[in-house]
């Protein structure tokens, strides 16, 4: 196919250098935007006397036919095409004649292909939004189903305090809110068109960029036409907010396939998410959770190699740029596959609340519950820590728990025991008497649920 700049060319570009120059394999993702941004620029061309309503009309129906039958499998995507942008005006051209070659008036692919990855990825972190909502609710539903199951809370990954199972599920809810925070910010600043900017100094004939913006929903126009055609902060802003998506969803699979373990034996994730061994007969193994694991470092790679492509790029337009999208494109790409099988795979994940009781009655989980008692009756709280250490010591040595280590034994320690601290340091009084605000307490973890419902309301 001739290249639509050969006019400046005495010969033709090498074969292996057009392959390579190539976009089409990965940016014709967009054609339905650069197609709804090529029938908003023609309207307004013909608006603004650029070209006549006649050419407008001819424009429109070409490319609205490209559309269906893109759309219908009828028009394959022509390889052999540099890019997307110049696939469709070449057929639009091949259609209609010479007034396809009007389209392309006031107009640069520098400042269309910044249009139409624009579009393209609004649309992408709507997605992204609506599977991570989807999520936040099947993290409720567990929490909702599991606010009874005591479990060790852990910190360095020793046992530290009781919490209830669903006061920690909901530790993921609130991450997962914040990132629906983060999506929309970063779509925000997304959502200005960069049509009309040309190829970086703007235009001599009289457009009304605005007009196009509205056209296709944008909150306005960029300000600076060499910005509008140089700027990908977009990609990188959404790659980064992707990124820490993953980072929520890469520990809460942690956790799962820690929590899958024998040695843990908390929960079990449903046959429909896990798979065997070709070996080993025993196995149940939580693949999805560790392909999601594993995809996160995949997602970082996609951020930083996009920051790095940026990195020391003069203004405006470089070819660099190009290779924006199939890091962008794999980044939400990953993100929505992973969400979409995170929540099913969570919903489905049976809890054994027996187990989980089990582990947090082992490992003097209570033990800074006795020093409160102390402290309630009056000792300083670092000489009840300092005693209850002691404690401790003696219960290890002596093969006790502090549940079974005597009252008179308790009684060498500190007068200020009596026979109550067994209620005070039971599980279930450890959990419930947590009363502060954002606590694994009952009432705390009911409004926690309330609070996650009325955002998801
Ligand atoms: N395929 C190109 C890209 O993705 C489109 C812009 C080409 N502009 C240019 N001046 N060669 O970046």
């Amino acid at each position: 196919m001739e290249k639509m700049w050969a006019g400046r060319f005495l010969s033709a570009l090498d074969r292996q250098a057009d392959d390579f120059n190539s976009s089409i394999h990965f940016d014709s993702k967009m054609v339905k935007e650069d197609i709804e941004g090529s029938l908003a620029h023609a309207a307004m061309l013909a608006a603004r006397g650029i070209i006549t309503e006649a050419d407008r009309d001819a424009i429109t129906d070409g490319l609205l036919a490209i559309r269906e039958d893109i759309l219908s499998g009828k028009l394959p995507i022509d390889p052999a095409a540099e890019d997307v942008h110049m696939f469709v005006e070449a057929e639009l051209t091949h259609r209609i004649g010479e007034i396809g070659k009007r389209l392309h008036t006031a107009r640069s692919r520098n400042d269309q292909v910044a249009l139409d990855l624009r579009m393209y990825l609004r649309n992408e972190a709507k997605e992204i939004r609506s599977s991570l909502l989807a999520l936040i609710g099947v993290i409720c539903d567990q929490a909702e189903a599991n606010t009874d199951a005591i479990m060790p809370g852990y910190t360095h990954l020793q046992r530290a305090q009781p919490v209830t199972f669903a006061h920690h599920l909901l530790a993921y809810a609130m991450m997962f809110i914040r990132d629906v925070g983060r999506l929309d910010d970063a779509v925000k600043r997304m959502n200005f068109s960069p049509l009309g900017s040309c190829a970086l100094a703007g235009t001599t004939y009289p457009t009304d960029r605005e007009m196009v913006a509205r056209a296709l929903g944008f909150d306005g126009i960029t300000q600076n036409s060499m910005d509008g055609v140089s700027d990908r902060d977009f990609c990188a802003e959404l790659l980064s907010v992707c990124s820490i998506i993953m980072m929520h969803l890469s520990r809460f699979s942690e956790e799962i396939i820690l929590w899958s373990s024998w040695e843990f034996g908390f929960v079990e994730l449903s046959d429909a998410y896990t798979t065997g061994s070709s070996i080993m007969p025993q196995k149940k193994n939580s693949d999805m959770a560790e392909l999601v694991r594993g995809k996160t470092g995949r997602v970082y790679g996609d951020l930083i190699g996009t920051l790095t492509m940026l990195k020391g790029l003069p203004l405006a337009y470089n070819k660099d740029m190009q290779e924006d999208k199939e890091s962008v494109f794999d980044g939400v790409e990953t993100v929505q596959k992973c969400l979409s099988i995170f929540a099913p795979m969570l919903a489905t994940m049976k809890v054994k609340k027996d187990h989980m009781r089990q582990a947090a009655c082992a490992g003097f989980i209570n033990a800074t519950d006795l020093a409160d008692y102390l402290t309630k009756k009056g000792m300083p709280f670092r000489s009840a820590y300092k005693i209850v250490g002691g404690i401790v010591a003696a219960c290890i040595a002596s093969g006790h728990t502090l549940e079974t280590l005597p009252l008179e034994t308790y009684r060498t320690y500190s007068e200020l025991f009596e026979s109550d601290l067994f209620e005070e340091i039971s599980l279930d009084t450890c959990v419930k008497k947590r009363i502060s605000a954002g606590s694994t307490g009952p009432d705390s973890v009911a409004a926690q649920i309330a609070y996650v419902r009325a955002y998801l309301a």
